[in-house]
């Protein structure tokens, strides 16, 4: 596995493998973007790239303008070593390492989300975040130019305006969302787990447990959407609840389930870290 810390140089080893002698063609390139803390979630992408395209590209990078003043951009989990690791176990080519300076420098363009898609749900509780998020990812994807790019389904939202915006800039890279992995009692995994006490541990498997409540209803033909809501918020009670929400698969609200076109949402807080969920129907 060969570790790259720079742009330049990444760019450059890319399009030296690409001549490589005897090989007909570019090479096709997998990419998972990640911020490192890498679990069974971020290995079944590194997977799902291994299995599709000849070279894997995977990036490890705290994102700073992804994180608001007061957030866990400081005690993000960090977990270098242990990554290292994880990557070349699941047979990664490429980890690309770089620091903030080398993605940002002194720029003054940033991608911004839009208005509405970005600053509702997530982006409500988290202003900005977003824009943190389309900007780095812009820069990644133009820095690794992939075949494809892996993304989980647990965080909807950003899956749903990385497509946005791959779409509405003609970027040529296929977008491929993956299931999300849980944990055999249906937490969905995330690096912020770790900082969930034993108690909210616990309280943590109401969010998939409501979820599941949602599943059982639509099931049963209750697809009505504020009967739903309801149910799950009462079965969420007394945690925190960011917001509970059934929308169609263009992030737009809808007064009923329509099967193959719905994605149900959570997000909770408990303690100081904010859990999503969500399922796609
Ligand atoms: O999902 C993440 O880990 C991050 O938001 C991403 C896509 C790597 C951008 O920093």
């Amino acid at each position: 596995m060969k570790i790259i810390s720079t742009p330049i140089e990444l760019k450059e080893y890319l399009s030296n493998s690409n001549k490589t002698e005897g090989f007909q063609g570019n090479h096709s390139v997998g990419f998972v973007p990640t911020m490192g803390a890498l679990h069974e979630g971020h290995i079944t992408l590194i997977k799902e790239a291994r299995k599709d395209n000849e070279i894997v590209v995977i990036s490890i990078f705290v994102n700073p303008t992804q994180f608001l003043e007061g957030e866990d951009l400081d005690n993000y989990p960090r977990k270098d070593e242990a990554d290292k690791k994880i990557c070349e176990l699941s047979g990664v080519d490429i980890l690309f390492l770089p620091n903030a300076n080398s993605i940002y420098g002194n720029d003054e363009v940033s991608i911004l989300a839009p208005s509405v898609r970005g600053y509702v749900l997530e982006g409500f509780s988290r202003p900005g975040h977003f824009n943190g998020v389309l900007s780095v990812v812009m820069k990644l994807l133009n820095i690794v130019s992939p075949t494809r790019a892996y993304f989980g389904k647990k965080d909807a939202q950003q899956l749903n305006l990385i497509t946005l915006m791959v779409k509405q800039f003609f970027m040529s890279v296929e977008i491929i969302s993956i299931d999300t992995v849980r944990e055999s009692d249906g937490l969905a995994l995330s690096s912020r787990n770790i900082y969930l006490s034993k108690k909210e541990r616990e309280e943590a498997l109401k969010i998939s447990a409501s979820l599941q409540i949602a599943a059982k209803m639509i099931i049963k033909n209750i697809v009505d959407s504020h009967e739903i809501i309801n149910k799950m918020r009462e079965h969420l009670e007394p945690l925190e609840i960011f917001y509970v929400e059934i929308l169609n698969r263009d992030f737009e609200i809808i007064k009923e389930v329509e099967l193959e076109n719905t994605v149900i949402l959570v997000e909770v807080k408990l303690g100081e870290t904010r859990l999503l969920d969500n399922i796609w129907l």
